[in-house]
């Protein structure tokens, strides 16, 4: 059961036509809310910002470069995202990366974006914080004046370092508070339960800060309910092994407790054998906030619209009520003001009733 839209606005949605849903997909406003920046750095770029700042590479070629990417689970592409982050030095490299994905996320129809950004995979290699968080800040300006995306950023502690590490990020962090709007926790999951990062969720919590974690994309569903009873987090990214505890997934939906789940990156990373093998529809027909994100992009085979062409393609499932579900939950399950997601969901309802055929 999706949570109904108004009884007449369904009707609405039930009279489009299974044609429009490419073009529905490709130009109906969304939201993006898990979305790695570092994962948005393509090849090109890569190569480009190691030439200019003299980073070697284990790869001859853009095109050797991206043949690499052959997954097999998580680590296997943590290891080369690592890799390929390590070409980040300076402030404008920052800006660029983002730069570059707020092109692609305004071509998508992306009007507001939530990024995900890793410090402790710069500071770690002696970038310092300012040259990470300014260069990221300027460019969520920069999307705002450039492409009209609302952009604001959440900070990511690495779950296979120890928590004092977090402790220590999230201190480095405070002189530049007002540039990030939450923390977040990704990087390997099994055998990094969220209750390693107790503490530091908690001092979060106390600055006032937002709070999401990866749970339950390779781990079980009790990293899930660990994120939401002892992190006390406000959204779950992935959380797709939910739906092996029915007892999780109606806590989920009766909460509305939203699920970031990230279609292409899960194929990729063998959490499903093919995409016609997705539990997205499972999670919509129990009623769970889920939404629809790239994770990133750049190493899993697209951006958001390629998210949801995929996904709507391999899923016959999955039509105009279910499109138009998605994007009304990434309004929902975002951290901008009531005001902001109440105009984006009106230009929503506007793009699909647009789309139905006139009554005789
Ligand atoms: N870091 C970047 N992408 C990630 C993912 N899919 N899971 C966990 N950590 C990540
Ligand atoms: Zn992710």
């Amino acid at each position: 059961m999706i949570p109904p839209p108004t009884a007449d606005f369904k009707t609405v949605l039930d009279r489009i036509p299974r044609s429009r849903l490419p073009e529905l997909l490709r130009n109906a406003p969304k939201a993006e809310l898990h979305i790695h920046i570092e994962g948005s750095l393509e090849p090109e770029l890569i190569f480009a910002l190691a030439q200019r700042n003299g980073v070697p590479l284990a790869y001859p070629s853009v095109e050797a470069l991206r043949a690499a990417y052959a997954f097999s689970d998580l680590q296997s592409f943590l290891d080369i995202y690592y890799a390929g982050a390590s070409v980040l030095l300076q402030e404008d490299d920052f800006h660029a990366m983002a730069m570059a994905y707020f092109a692609r996320a305004a071509a998508d129809h992306v009007v507001h974006a939530e990024l995900f950004f890793d410090p402790q995979t710069h500071t770690d290699r002696g970038v310092p914080m300012a040259h990470v968080i300014n260069g990221l800040a300027r460019a969520c300006a920069d999307a705002r004046s450039q492409h009209g995306i609302d952009a604001s950023l959440i900070l990511c502690f690495l779950r296979h370092l120890s928590e004092d590490a977090a402790l220590a990020t999230l201190q480095a962090a405070l002189p530049y508070r007002q540039h990030f709007i939450g923390v977040g926790l990704d990087s390997s999951e099994r055998g990094h339960p969220p209750e390693k990062f107790a503490q530091v969720f908690a001092r979060a919590r106390a600055l006032g800060l937002h709070r999401v974690a990866h749970a339950g994309e390779e781990g079980p569903p009790a990293y899930i309910e660990s994120a939401l009873d002892v992190l006390k987090v406000e959204r779950i990214d992935h959380g797709v092994r939910c739906v092996e505890s029915p007892a999780l997934v109606a806590r989920l939906a009766a909460s509305r407790m939203p699920l970031t789940v990230c279609p292409l990156s899960n194929v990729k990373l063998c959490v499903y054998p093919t995409m016609a093998d997705h539990q997205l529809p499972a999670l919509l027909d129990a009623g769970l906030c889920a939404t629809v994100n790239s994770d990133d992009p750049a190493y899993f085979g697209g951006y958001l619209n390629d998210n949801f062409i995929a996904t709507f393609d391999a899923l016959p499932q999955l039509g105009p009520r279910q499109a138009w579900q998605l994007m009304h939950n990434s309004f929902e399950a975002s951290f901008a003001s009531a005001e902001a997601k109440a105009g984006w969901m009106t230009a929503l309802d506007r793009a699909f009733a647009e789309a139905a055929p006139a009554l005789p």
